[in-house]
Formats: C-alpha cells, structure tokens, sequence
C-alpha cells in the first residue's frame, strides 16, 4: 500500500542502480532534481514528483521481449498504436511495474510514469511536471534544450506544447509513427489557446 510518509528511496535507488545502465541512472536522478523543481514552483505535489521523477524509467534498460512480457503478465492489453511505438513500451511497463512490484497504488503517481513519453489529454499537474523534467533535465543536450527549459519554467502548459511539437515534428523528420496520445496532447492545448510564442 502507497504511504508517502515511509517511502523506502535508498531501497528504491539501490534497485534503480542495479537495473539501469550508469548514464541512465544518472538521467534518473536528474530528472528527479527538476521534478521537485517543477513541482515547487508549480504547487504540485513534491513527494510524488521525486517519487515518479526518480522511477520514471525504471524499465528502459530492460529488454523488449521482456518488457511486452511484463506487461501482458499485468494485464494490459495494448493497442495496436502502442504496438507500433516501442519507444513507449518502458513507459507503459514501468508504471505496471511501480504497482506490480513496489506497491505504489497512487494513481497520479502511476500516470506521470506511464504518459512521461506521450502527454496524453487531459495532463494532471503532476503528468505535466514529470514530462517536463524528463525533457528539460540537467543531462539533456538536444538542440532547443535551452529553448524548452525557459519555456517550462515560464508555463507547464507551455512546456508541455513546446515538447509535443518538438516531439512530432522530431518523429515527423524521422518518418516514423505518431502515437494517438502525442497528438491528443497538443490538440488539447492548442484548443485551450496556450502558445509557446516560440
Ligand atoms: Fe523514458
Ligand atoms: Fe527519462
């Protein structure tokens, strides 16, 4: 059962240690650093955002048959958009793997890992702060890096618009698939009339 008073973190980041490469592990704990940051200066909830910054890719260094086992075993059912995009898979079989394994039933907690890739519509904070300090932590170097940190510290929703473009037209470049939810996500904000002013 989900107790945020008796989080076991050296226990956490012993395992993360142990099931991520070095420079993964790293990315880790600076994507924790800016979730607590976010979250601050944000009003989110700051125990969660270290919760699922720290555990946010638990499973990416996991290999891909096994992931998809690890998820069919929880009882997911994926869809064929999911399928498509294996780039996501860590994202869906972490968050089964944050309730499976450790317990953690908080479904906000269980979100933010789960659409930290995607976005979807309809972001909690929480979703938003996550997504966002994955894309703007401390080890990221893609070109914009800078561009989006300053977005994101001016506006989540913001942020979070300035990454699903980049996202897309980054996939778009590529020739490779949209997911459904990435698109959700910007249609969402863009009705909303939030704009980068990039
Ligand atoms: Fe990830
Ligand atoms: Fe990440």
């Amino acid at each position: 059962m989900w107790d945020p008073e008796n989080i076991p973190w050296e226990e956490y980041d012993q395992l993360i240690q142990k099931m991520l490469k070095p420079s993964r592990y790293k990315h880790s704990h600076c994507v924790m650093e800016r979730a607590v940051e976010l979250a601050e200066k944000n009003g989110a909830d700051v125990t969660k955002a270290r919760l699922a910054g720290l555990l946010h890719d638990i499973m990416k260094n996991v290999e891909q048959k096994e992931m998809l086992q690890f998820i069919e075993d929880s009882g997911i059912i994926l869809l064929y958009a999911d399928l498509c995009a294996p780039q996501l898979w860590h994202a869906i079989a972490g968050a089964a793997y944050l309730k499976e394994k450790l317990g953690i039933d908080d479904p906000d907690v269980l979100n933010a890992v789960r659409y930290h890739t995607t976005g979807r519509a309809g972001m909690s904070k929480l979703e938003k702060v996550v997504y966002l300090a994955d894309l703007t932590s401390a080890d990221r170097d893609y070109p914009d890096v800078k561009k989006a940190r300053k977005i994101a510290d001016r506006s989540l929703d913001e942020g979070v618009l300035y990454g699903s473009e980049y996202l897309i037209s980054d996939l778009v470049q590529q020739e490779r698939v949209l997911h459904p939810d990435t698109l959700a996500c910007y249609d969402e904000l863009i009705r909303q009339g939030v704009k980068t002013g990039r």
